[in-house]
């Protein structure tokens, strides 16, 4: 059996920092990993004794934290990351459904996917639940690269019939064909997963809302990603398209897609009812901050999500996101929970950005933190190529406040090292 130890600080959750007793820390640790799995973590004058043998990798300045988790991104919106607009259906319009377009070609969704995946190791991305584009051959193309690096991800196929340019659409029936082809191929294949992808209500007829609830029931285990309560001008339009719906969570629910294995990214316009009902359907969010101050959209509120005991994680949505760090979307998810008065600390952060991403995915048996048997994602983290990072990292009055400056100041330039499955898949 082929064991490794990396000695380092190490911090992970064990649950919800809501438990004083989640958070776990090791100012000298020590993680060993067994043939890709988690095996046995603990402070170092513990477990060094006990190693016998065992080669051990030490970082003397390293913090090790569990790869972190992107819950909601959409991998061809790489090339249009940063462009001005307006808000959510104009910039839809005028840069998303034209670069989309180009995903028609196989060796386009080819190359992306490879930079792609490449920049979520760089950032310290283990794992994602990922858009790709309307055309099979896009996601056949992300999925052969993911399993190429050994990750574990999430995606599908976009279903998208009505109010998208002919060429990027599909209809009811094709996309139904295509996501079931997708999931025969692909969904429990290695650690790869199928999400049943409508893009949002606005795009989708009444049919194809319904095919994609029976792709559900025909496949269970098979996650439902989708959009939903982003933008003012989409909310209004979802009541003219569906009049019989009283709010827009209820369009989902008419579908059957409401589910505990849904992921909803946006929520940041749902009324009390809908958090109600929302909690009750047992399904996840999505909170994408970086995304939902670029586009205006709105400020999520958090405090609502949980006292609905929603599963909450954190996307980047690149494109609408800025960045595929997840620093970047801690920093601002604390900034938006600020504005609505409710002040996160390092561990809340950390557990969004890891655990809690694995909760929301459905993944939480399998990644999120070292728990023994789990699969060993993690990350090196060191500060020494960010000045301002490791001027104040030298100030920091405790561990917590050095993992809320890392939180805040941190970004790729941070990470070390990626190991998926116990194996190097990144190096600075
Ligand atoms: N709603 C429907 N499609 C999209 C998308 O591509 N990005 C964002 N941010 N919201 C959406
Ligand atoms: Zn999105």
């Amino acid at each position: 059996m082929a064991r490794q130890a990396y000695r380092a600080s190490i911090f992970h959750l064990l649950g919800d920092p809501s438990d004083d007793t989640a958070a776990q820390y090791f100012e000298d640790g020590v993680l060993v990993v067994e043939d890709g799995y988690v095996a046995e973590i603990g402070a170092w004058p513990e477990i060094a004794p006990k190693l016998d043998g065992v080669p051990v990798e030490h970082f003397p300045d390293g913090l090790i934290v569990p790869g972190f988790v992107d819950s909601h991104v959409h991998y061809p919106q790489v090339d249009i990351v940063a462009s001005r607009g307006s808000q959510l259906l104009e910039w839809l319009s005028t840069y998303t459904f034209p670069t989309e377009a180009r995903f028609q070609h196989k060796e386009v969704a080819t190359e992306t996917a490879r930079f792609f995946l490449d920049q979520l190791l760089r950032n310290g991305t283990t794992t994602a639940l990922v858009f790709a584009t309307v055309y099979k051959d896009s996601v056949d193309a992300l999925f052969a690269e993911a399993q190429a690096r050994n990750m574990r991800l999430i995606a599908g196929k976009v279903l998208m019939d009505r109010n998208a340019p002919a060429g990027i659409s599909d209809t009811a029936e094709t996309g139904y064909q295509e996501s079931r082809a997708l999931i025969r191929a692909w969904h429990g294949k290695g650690r790869l997963g199928y999400a049943v992808t409508p893009r949002f209500a606005l795009t989708s007829s009444e049919r194809q809302l319904e095919l994609a609830g029976r792709l559900l029931t025909e496949h269970p285990g098979v996650r439902l990603h989708t959009h939903l309560s982003e933008n003012h001008e989409e909310l209004a339009a979802v009541r003219r398209m569906f009049p019989d719906c009283p709010d827009y969570f209820a369009v989902y629910e008419k579908f059957g897609l409401a589910t505990p294995n849904a992921v909803f990214a946006h929520c940041i316009h749902l009324s009390p009812g809908e958090w109600t009902r929302f909690g009750r359907s047992g399904a996840a969010v999505a909170f994408c901050p970086v995304s939902n101050l670029f586009l205006g959209s709105g400020l999520f509120d958090l405090s609502a999500a949980e006292a609905a005991g929603a599963r909450v994680g954190l996307g980047t949505d690149v494109g609408a996101g800025t960045s595929l760090s997840l620093f970047a979307t801690m920093s601002d998810a604390y900034k938006v929970c600020q504005a609505r008065r409710h002040s996160l600390d390092a561990a809340k952060l950390f557990y969004l950005a890891t655990l809690g991403g694995a909760c929301a995915l459905g993944l939480d048996d399998k990644i999120g933190n070292f728990e023994r048997g789990k699969e060993a994602d993690f990350v090196v983290l060191d500060a020494s190529a960010l000045p301002m990072l490791a001027r104040r990292l030298a100030h920091a009055a405790s561990p917590a406040d050095r993992l809320f400056a890392l939180a805040m100041l941190g970004d790729d330039r941070a990470v070390a090292r990626t190991y998926v499955a116990g194996a190097l898949a990144y190096s600075r």
